[in-house]
């Protein structure tokens, strides 16, 4: 009698406790869509899960971005998406990029997601100068800038100019020939996976090991997710302890901590600062300056070197999309080749000569900048509504904006879809915050300079030595991933590469 009575109290409880989580959600959902009444919002797939079905079908479809493109078409520039709990301010208005880019005090990165739960800070580390804020993202930021600064590109030239030369001559020009195809975003790979080593940074006897391991990590996740990105199925893939994701990742920070601390231990050995203004010297003393636990210092330096291997992908994607939109742009690869082959390269300097390259570079980054979209965290000292633009925003709201569709938006650009080198002619200088492949403001990107010389490096390494002719597969065609926020290519963007008779 008592176990019957104990049973239905149990059942009772669980009942209740549903019950009262129910009233919960229903009274949580109704107050957060009132806060944000008079802001622009599709219409709701249903009350429990908002835009959410929509969002996971476009996924799945590569749709994803035209959805939203489609949605600030037809509601406005910036609209209310409600994915289950969260709140997301979608926007493409310039003036909101403005807002967003500039606020340092208003806005951070996602925050209040458990450590290390972004893709970027599972390698990078939440410290690092990627994903970290405050004071201590300051002075990180403060002393890269010194390496990756504009002045300093003759310097970063000579270092890179050897490495890939010697890609191009031993690498490359052993697997050509005899109709046989190359993977182009494989090859691009493999360059920018050594380019850290060429600035100072790796640990590995082969220097592009550890990169080629972090282009694999962030090819392999998207795959271990069975194509589908959620912040869970995320979690559960990169944390299983046995994964080989992880396994790399420990793999390559033990590595990286022993040189991180060989390097300390020189820098405190000796009384001269002279020899340690290169990268890993600089990001030492970057960390130590940071108000760290002493005894995490070589892991935080670890973090901020991850987050160059990282950053390097950027120009992977970059260049290997540039050649699937080429493909249909044979008169643009003709006459960029033209310009490349009567090019000589001497210093950094002799690269601003490429005129219609960089307007080729300039197009490819409006067309697919390799971040697509980002994110940022509104949140006020007190927890209150703030005024954002015309909107009043609760603290907490998720702020994300697409680069990939304002640099699609048929008012600013003509003919947005058409790859068009042209448009850049004469020196032409888009409106504010209609052009941001890397960003803008005090948190845009460090390596800007940087990545616009390795890329035109590359090219004419490439361009002198060969003739590249178009292999891509008709059935599997390589596309860009519409789903996530960091460009990934899918299939293969395979070319052929000729010889030329009498390379420059
Ligand atoms: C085609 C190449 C590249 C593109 C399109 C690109 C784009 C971007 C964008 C859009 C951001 C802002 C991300 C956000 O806050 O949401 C960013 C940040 C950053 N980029 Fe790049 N990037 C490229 C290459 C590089 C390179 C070569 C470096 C080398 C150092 C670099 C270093 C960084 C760093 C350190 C940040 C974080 C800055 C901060 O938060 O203060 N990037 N990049």
């Amino acid at each position: 009698m008592l176990g019957v009575l104990g049973g239905c109290s149990l059942l009772l409880s669980v009942l209740f406790l549903f019950l009262l989580y129910l009233i919960y959600t229903v009274v949580n959902m109704a107050y957060v869509r009132s806060l944000y009444n008079g802001i622009p919002s599709p219409p709701l797939d249903n009350f429990w899960y908002g835009h959410q079905v929509t969002m996971v079908a476009a996924k799945k479809d590569n749709t994803f971005l035209d959805v939203f493109g489609a949605w600030t078409k037809e509601y406005g520039s910036s609209i209310m998406v409600f994915a289950s709990f969260r709140n997301i301010l979608f926007t493409v208005d310039p003036n909101m990029f403005k807002v967003v880019t500039s606020d340092l005090n208003s806005f951070s990165k996602l925050d209040d997601l458990p450590n290390r739960s972004l893709f970027g800070q599972r390698i990078a580390g939440w410290n690092s100068v990627l994903t970290g804020g405050g004071h201590n993202w300051a002075i990180k930021r403060k002393v890269m800038s010194k390496f990756f600064a504009k002045a300093n590109t003759s310097e970063t030239f000579e270092l890179c100019k050897p490495l890939i030369q010697n890609y191009v001559r031993s690498n490359l020009a052993g697997k050509v020939g005899k109709g046989q195809v190359i993977e182009l975003h494989n090859e691009f790979s493999t360059i920018f996976s050594a380019y850290p080593a060429a600035v100072g940074l790796s640990g590995f006897d082969d220097p592009d090991t550890i990169g080629r391991n972090v282009s694999k990590i962030l090819e392999m996740i998207p795959k271990q997710l069975g194509g589908k990105f959620s912040l869970t199925k995320l979690l559960f893939a990169v944390g299983k302890d046995k994964s080989e994701t992880v396994d790399m990742v420990i793999e390559m920070r033990k590595r990286l901590k022993a040189l991180t601390r060989e390097k300390m231990q020189e820098i405190h050995s000796s009384d001269s600062a002279a020899n340690h203004s290169d990268l890993l010297g600089l990001l030492i003393q970057a960390n130590e300056s940071c108000d760290f636990e002493r005894d995490l210092l070589d892991e935080y330096v670890v973090d901020d070197i991850l987050t160059i291997y990282l950053v390097m992908d950027n120009m992977v994607k970059q260049l290997a999309s540039l050649f699937i939109f080429l493909e249909s742009e044979q008169e643009v690869y003709r006459k960029m080749a033209r310009e490349i082959r009567d090019f000589t390269l001497t210093d950094s300097s002799s690269l601003s000569q490429l005129r219609y390259t960089e307007q080729v570079l300039l197009e490819s980054l409006r067309m697919a900048p390799a971040l697509l979209r980002g994110t940022r965290l509104l949140k006020t000292p007190d927890e209150t509504p703030s005024r954002i633009g015309p909107y009043n925003l609760a603290s907490g709201t998720q702020i994300h904006f697409s680069q990939y569709l304002i640099h699609h938006n048929e008012q600013t650009w003509r003919d947005p879809k058409k790859f068009d080198p042209e448009r850049w002619s004469n020196g032409f200088q888009p409106e504010p915050y209609t052009y941001m492949p890397f960003l803008a403001g005090p948190r845009g990107c460090l390596g800007k300079h940087f990545a616009m010389m390795t890329m035109k490096l590359t090219l004419v390494s490439i361009l002198q030595k060969f003739e590249l002719i178009p292999k891509l597969n008709k059935e599997k065609r390589p596309t860009i991933d519409q789903g996530m926020a960091v460009m990934r290519i899918r299939n293969n963007v395979d070319y052929e590469l000729i010889p030329l008779p009498h390379p420059a």
